[in-house]
């Protein structure tokens, strides 16, 4: 795996390497690599002749409050992880290179409707970090494909919307969520579980499915079923930020009643001071 830190010179070692026509699949990540991680690589094998993963600890899609400095730093072993993968490029840029004149002075990008929503209301400015960075990482990196995880459903939903939006000509896919064992979603926000908040956290998932089973067999009362998770999971000992039942395309809140077939089931929740996001989608 090469490692380039300039897109453009990563862009001329594909031109030397390559004759004809290539395609290009990026899959932006911020480092921590792990298991679900690696299953976006290999989707992006499958799909494209050349493979780049970015990491970059974007400054911007962290508020004030969020604790950038301590995220979780692993480059020797995530080099290792992408080098087993048979990844091509590594596309490694610095804050720099990324922000050249600081984080006031850089043109953002924001969807303010998908945003006042979900993880957006307690982040309110994490989203725009995100479509500025995946902006600029596409515009450097200019892949035909870009693969993104659903575990971060609504990032994942804004992002295509981005790309709509301002007809960038990436395609969009997405990978289902990869999870332990025991059902948790994988995330390198689990690494700050303490063992017994680690032994609660599955309860997550097992709320999003109860939800999903009594979904798919017809109950269409969504607050109620809203409800019910949130105060399970809070008698557990989440602290639930939301847990609420969506339309799987334009994230819109679903009334009671809805018959709306393609449904998205959305959750986040703190243990101690972890916050745990999950989702699960049906399709009637
Ligand atoms: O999901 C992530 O790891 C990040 O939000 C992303 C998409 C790499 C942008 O920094």
């Amino acid at each position: 795996m090469e490692i380039f830190s300039q897109a453009d010179i990563l862009w001329a070692d594909i031109e030397a390497n390559n004759d004809g026509p290539i395609k290009v699949a990026l899959v932006p990540t911020m480092g921590n690599l792990h298991a679900g991680h690696l299953q976006l690589v290999t989707r992006a094998r499958q799909v494209a002749d050349i493979v780049v993963a970015s990491i970059f600890v974007n400054p911007m899609q962290f508020g004030a409050t969020e604790d950038l400095d301590n995220y979780p730093r692993t480059l020797e072993e995530d080099i290792e992880k992408l080098n087993a993968e048979k990844t091509d490029y590594l596309f490694l840029p610095t804050v720099d290179i990324m922000y050249p004149d600081g984080l006031d002075n850089h043109t953002s990008i924001n969807n303010q409707y998908l945003t006042n929503m979900l993880c957006g209301i307690s982040r309110p400015t994490h989203f725009q970090g995100v479509c500025t960075v995946v902006c600029k990482l596409f515009n450097l990196v200019k892949p035909d494909i870009a693969v993104f995880g659903e575990k971060d459903f609504q990032q994942l939903t804004i992002v295509k919307k981005m790309v709509a939006d301002l007809c960038i000509p990436t395609e969009i896919i997405s990978v289902a969520t990869e999870r332990a064992e025991d059902g948790l979603a994988l995330s390198s926000r689990n690494n700050y579980l303490s063992n017994d908040e680690r032994q609660k956290a599955p309860q997550l998932y097992a709320a999003l499915q109860t939800a999903s089973r009594s979904i798919m067999t017809g109950d269409r009362n969504f607050s109620q079923l809203c409800q019910l998770a949130s105060e399970q999971l809070s008698q557990q000992g989440f602290d639930v930020d939301y847990f609420d039942i969506r339309d799987q395309h334009t994230l819109a809140l679903l009334d009671d009643g809805s018959s709306n077939k393609d449904i998205a089931i959305l959750a986040a929740a703190k243990l101690g001071v972890t916050r745990i996001l999950d989702n699960l989608k049906i399709s009637l």
